[in-house]
């Protein structure tokens, strides 16, 4: 099983993925996730996605496509996965349908987070993370039970450097101009389901399993 999820920043994809991943057993691929642990890590990927992600760009075609191909061959990832935040680019899409066709599969749902921009500068803005983990708060719409302290490992929350007003603008602008001609290239394989991203977390839950059941 293959699953897309697509949407701007804020929209919910890293929240939701997770709760998918555990529901159907699938490998959770968000290629912001690997990235900054490239960048922590100092890896030569990091050093050279670095510059792009700080003002909010997207990072060179190659360098994401080079670690999802090596990602989708992974062994513990043969019984599906979770694409979330790629492909971002009408060349990535293109890539990765190569990519699939040479493994024998191709991409059964994609997954539209859709919602007003004016809603995410309060999500973005609002959201701490657990590194480690994934785990991800929000101080107003879902609060760990001490600010700043991970519920389940007692460890620190941070910020994300680009989860700035200013730079959520460039991300917004990448995303409106580069990711949703993607969207228009699932359309025409009519694989897209549409979901209503601006309601509650339990909520979107609900509609996602709806349209995976
Ligand atoms: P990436 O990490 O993918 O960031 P993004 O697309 O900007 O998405 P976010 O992680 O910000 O949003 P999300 O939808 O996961 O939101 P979340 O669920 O956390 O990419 C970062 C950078 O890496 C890019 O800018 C680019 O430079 C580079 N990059 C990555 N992939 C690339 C690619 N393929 N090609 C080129 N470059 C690439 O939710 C946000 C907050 O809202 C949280 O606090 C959460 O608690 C809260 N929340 C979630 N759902 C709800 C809800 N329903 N109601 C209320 N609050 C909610
Ligand atoms: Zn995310």
């Amino acid at each position: 099983r293959l699953i897309l999820i697509g949407g701007p920043p804020g929209s919910g994809k890293g929240t939701q993925s997770p709760i998918i991943k555990d529901e159907y057993c699938l490998c959770h691929l968000a290629t912001g996730d690997m990235l900054r642990a490239a960048v922590a890590g100092k890896t030569p990927l990091g050093i050279k996605a670095k510059e792009a992600m700080d003002k909010g760009d997207l990072v060179s075609d190659d360098l994401v496509v080079g670690i999802i191909d090596e990602a989708i061959k992974r062994p513990s990832c043969q019984k599906g996965f979770i694409l979330d935040g790629f492909p971002r680019t009408v060349v990535q899409a293109e890539k990765l349908d190569d990519m699939l066709a040479k493994q024998g599969t191709k991409i059964d749902k994609v997954l539209n987070f859709a919602i007003d921009d004016a809603i995410l500068e309060e999500r973005i803005t609002g959201r701490w993370i657990h590194p480690s983990s994934g785990r991800t708060y929000h101080t107003k719409f879902n609060p760990p039970k001490v600010p700043g302290v991970d519920d389940v490992s007692g460890e620190p929350l941070i910020q994300r450097k680009d989860d700035t007003a200013e730079v959520l603008k460039s991300r917004l602008e990448s995303f409106h101009r580069q990711t949703e001609p993607v969207i228009d290239y699932y359309r025409k394989k009519s694989i897209v389901a549409q979901l209503h991203a601006e309601k509650s977390p339990k909520e979107v839950t609900i509609e996602v399993q709806k349209v995976l059941s």
